[in-house]
């Protein structure tokens, strides 16, 4: 696939996707959202890839949100179909990617731009950004999951007043509430995300992409977190890095996954 917006790069193990619209502040169109969810599903058939990062172009923008210039005519069923097509193509996927996906945020992470390193499964913030959710100031709301994942990260009532005051937080704002796992300077940023990918690739990826399962469970009304737990820690049992992670520690060697 020719790729217009994203500039993906694979090396040791990692696939990074680089949101390349500069002239916008990297805002998310609609053939951005598709080659992102096109990019995901030719990581996830890709066995020399165990980590995905996912940052912005450039020095000023990881995303300055969904792009206005796309929606701003549309009527209440072309916004509803916005967001429902946004969620399913990407923002869901990335949540419940089985490879770890880590947004390494380079700068303003606004509204669809926050959302989408929300559903990233780690968030590596630089000492530069601005996030926030100021879909409020634009007359509508965060329609790609924010409202949900915000306050599953921080809280309903710090979730509560950043949207209706349509506010905008600094890195170590975002640090505090829990909205970002790291805060680097802006230069070791991939370095630093690089290194967390490399502590996860050390792990069994099976494991890993149980844990997501496992995690995410807690999120999903449908089912009970504790018995998903049971049920997919009884599933490890039979993968061969099972065998290979407990025979490695009994043997007294590392493990090869
Ligand atoms: N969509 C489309 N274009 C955007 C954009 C966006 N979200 N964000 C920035 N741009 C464009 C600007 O229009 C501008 O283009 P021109 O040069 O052609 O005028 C260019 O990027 C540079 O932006 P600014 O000149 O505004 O840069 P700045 O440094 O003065 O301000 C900013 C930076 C504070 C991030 C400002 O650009 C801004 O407020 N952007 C919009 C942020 C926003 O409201 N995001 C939420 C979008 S709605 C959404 O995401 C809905 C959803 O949940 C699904």
């Amino acid at each position: 696939m020719e790729l217009e917006n994203i500039i993906r790069k694979q090396e040791n193990g990692i696939a990074t996707l680089t949101i390349n619209r500069p002239k916008v502040l990297n805002a998310l169109n609609k053939k951005t959202i598709l080659e992102l969810s096109q990019a995901l599903d030719s990581i996830q058939n890709d066995n020399n890839t165990k980590v995905v990062i996912i940052t912005g172009s450039g020095s000023k923008a990881f995303v300055a949100g969904a792009d206005i210039s796309e929606f701003a005519s549309f009527d209440t069923t072309q916004g509803a179909a916005l967001a429902r097509e946004g969620q399913a193509l990407l923002f869901d996927k990335i949540a419940n990617f089985s490879k770890p996906v880590i947004a390494a945020v380079n700068g303003y992470a606004l509204g669809g731009g926050l959302e989408l390193a929300m559903a990233s499964h780690i968030r590596i913030v630089a000492d530069n950004a601005i996030m926030g959710l100021p879909e409020v100031s634009l007359g509508v709301i965060p329609g790609y999951g924010g409202t949900q994942r915000l306050a599953q990260l921080v809280g309903k009532g710090k979730a509560m007043e950043l949207i209706i005051t349509a506010g905008k937080m600094d890195a170590n704002t975002a640090l505090q509430y829990g909205l970002a796992n790291h805060v680097v300077a802006q230069e070791e940023l991939l370095v630093f995300t690089e290194k967390i990918a490399g502590k996860i690739m050390r792990n069994s990826p099976q494991a890993v992409a149980v844990a997501i399962q496992a995690i995410n469970a807690n999120y999903n009304h449908a089912v009970n977190g504790f018995e998903e737990e049971i049920a997919l820690f009884g599933s490890c049992f039979g993968t061969s890095d099972f065998k290979e992670g407990t025979s490695a520690f009994l043997e007294k060697r590392k493990p090869k996954f």
